[in-house]
């Protein structure tokens, strides 16, 4: 189990035996593994389980550094070397769709439009204003398990939260987001897997997405939908394919991402009893700050983005001292540079108060996670709130008995099942 990575770590005497990626052992902390190729083998050339030749980046400056580079592309079409690796990067099928041409596949200026447009309408104020809703829903998920002695956090509550919200934020109708909630999960439990569901789902979405924005055409109202219709920039609009696939990428960039940063967060506040009674203590006596600076820590410590998404060397680059050719995929491994020794003391420690935290777990550069404000919003709600009404929540099986999903870019548990009051 865990004990194997940290000895080949620690007592293997011939750096030149990188440690074995993407196995199971590796799925459940891939922290030691990170920890030798930092060291050894910063940037990394290795064989992804799909076969694609990638280099890994997992070192803070590299990383940072290479998620700022306009060399490096966003768009598979125009820049990946081989077939094989744009065949295997998206939903299959879909490479040519409408749909993915989103704003993680695009690079400037075509980004730089659709990002200023989609800034317009997706504004800190509207995540503000939503806040009082987030808590309800927060509160609602609570109360369909608060009188048993156990749940699957997972399923019962960190799943079902960011999807209702984002579908509720876009202006997706109550009766419609069970069918959301539903094509969201099979996209989930595909990932990484066989994918035929995947492609039956995105259908599905999309047919349900142009049908949504010609009913708001037709009335536009107080929603994020309607004002990603409304939103111009000089005289320039969405078309209706810009916004199905900006509503497309909404709902999928803010769901996992945000279903793992409540599960992956509330298993290291489980696992570390001291930091989880200090921000007890500190929500007790209505003091917020270490709630914030917590999930940022969360974030930095365990974060739901493993890797940052794909991207292509369009010239030949060289980051960390590594030459990368023309055409070969890049991936920043971000969960391994925001334990990088050189960028933050102690990286190993999950200290909630941790302020000099400049984590990559949002990304850098003009991908920055656009839904950083809500994200925050959703995990601090999340987290307090079952802190406070259930305060002695504890873990009901083995961390060792916990299988977390193993997919390339997210990381995440499959189930968080938890008891209390017994
Ligand atoms: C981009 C992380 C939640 C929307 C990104 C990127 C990261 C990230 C690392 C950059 C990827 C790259 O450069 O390859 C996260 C995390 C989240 C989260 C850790 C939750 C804890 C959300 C939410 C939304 C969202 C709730 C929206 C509702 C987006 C969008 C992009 C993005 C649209 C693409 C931005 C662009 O390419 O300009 N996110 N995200 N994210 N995120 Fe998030």
């Amino acid at each position: 189990g865990r004990g194997r990575y940290r000895r080949s770590v620690s007592d293997q005497p011939c750096p030149s035996l990188a440690p074995t990626l993407f196995t199971w052992e590796f799925a459940t902390d891939p922290y030691p593994a990170y920890a030798w190729l930092r060291e050894h083998a910063p940037v990394h050339r290795t064989t992804l389980p799909s076969g694609i030749d990638a280099w890994l980046v997992t070192r803070y400056a590299d990383a940072r550094q290479a998620l700022a580079d306009a060399r490096l592309s966003k768009n598979p079409q125009r820049h990946s070397e081989s077939a094989h690796a744009r065949g295997k990067v998206g939903i299959p099928g879909e490479q040519r769709a409408d749909l993915m041409t989103h704003l993680l596949n695009i690079d400037p200026p075509d980004h730089t439009r659709l990002r200023r447009l989609v800034s317009k309408a997706f504004t800190p104020r509207r995540v503000a204003a939503f806040a009082p809703r987030v808590r309800e829903l927060t509160d609602d998920l609570i109360d369909a398990f608060a009188d048993r002695k156990e749940a699957d956090l997972i399923h019962e509550f960190a799943f079902p939260l960011p999807i209702y919200a984002i579908c509720d934020l876009l202006g997706v109708p109550r009766e419609d987001q069970d069918d959301f909630r539903d094509w969201a999960a099979t996209m989930i439990r595909h990932g990484g897997g066989p994918r035929g569901g995947v492609a039956r789902a995105v259908k599905k979405i999309r047919a349900y997405l142009a049908e949504l924005i010609h009913r708001k055409r037709a009335a536009l109202g107080n929603d994020l939908m309607s004002d990603l219709i409304r939103a111009s920039d000089h005289g320039d609009h969405l078309t209706e394919n810009e916004a199905a696939a900006m509503a497309f990428i909404l709902l999928f960039a803010g769901f996992e991402t945000t279903v793992n940063l409540i599960g992956n967060g509330l298993y290291a506040l489980l696992r570390h009893p001291g930091q989880r009674a200090r921000l007890q203590r500190a929500l007790e006596e209505g003091d917020e700050e270490l709630l914030a600076t917590g999930v940022e820590e969360l974030l930095r410590y365990d974060g739901p983005v493993e890797m940052a998404t794909w991207r292509f060397a369009t010239e030949p680059v060289t980051i960390g001292g590594q030459r990368i050719a023309e055409g070969e995929p890049v991936l920043v491994v971000l969960a391994a540079a925001d334990r990088d020794p050189e960028r933050f003391a102690d990286p190993d420690v999950l200290d909630l108060s941790r302020t000099d935290n400049q984590h990559l777990g949002y990304g850098h550069g003009i991908h920055y996670c656009l839904g950083a404000p809500l994200a925050r919003l959703e995990a601090q709600t999340a987290l307090a709130t079952l802190l406070r009404r259930i305060p002695d929540l504890r873990l009901a099986v083995e961390p060792d008995d916990l299988r977390w999903r193993g997919g390339l870019i997210m990381r995440g548990l499959r189930t968080l099942p938890v008891t209390w009051g017994k």
